[in-house]
């Protein structure tokens, strides 16, 4: 799977995402090393800060089906990834992190490119 094929699923489950209150739907897909496809969106809430991003979501769900940080090969987000998460992406030890940024460019980065030091106990 490339991360072009990875994007475009990140784009097709972007519609799925429960978003009322910004409008704004996100698409995030996940590849395990074992060649697993992880999908997620946000999910929002109308107490506002307990919204989930789709990039979380997907590796929150990656973890449920059995993934440890290390064994994310990459994942491909319809959006620019927020400050938060990029922590998460961090802690997952990705190899590659796909995303279109506000001007519509594609891009692929490394964590540590997105979070210069970042944050590890
Ligand atoms: N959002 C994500 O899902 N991922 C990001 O990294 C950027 C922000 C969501 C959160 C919220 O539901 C919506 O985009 C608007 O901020």
């Amino acid at each position: 799977m490339t991360d072009d094929e990875l994007l475009a699923r990140a784009d097709a489950v972007a519609e799925r995402a429960y978003a009322p209150y910004s409008t704004f739907l996100v698409g995030a897909a996940a590849l395990t090393r074992d060649g697993r496809v992880i999908e997620g969106v946000n999910v929002e809430n109308a107490a506002y800060p307990l919204g989930v991003c789709a990039e979380r979501a997907a590796l929150a769900r990656a973890v449920v089906e059995g993934a440890r940080p290390g064994e994310i090969e990459a994942i491909a987000i319809t959006a620019s990834p927020c400050g938060g998460c990029r922590q998460w992406l961090h802690e997952f030890g990705l190899d590659r992190v796909t995303y279109r940024r506000g001007t519509g460019e594609v891009v692929t980065r490394t964590p540590t490119e997105i979070l210069p030091d970042s944050f590890d106990l």
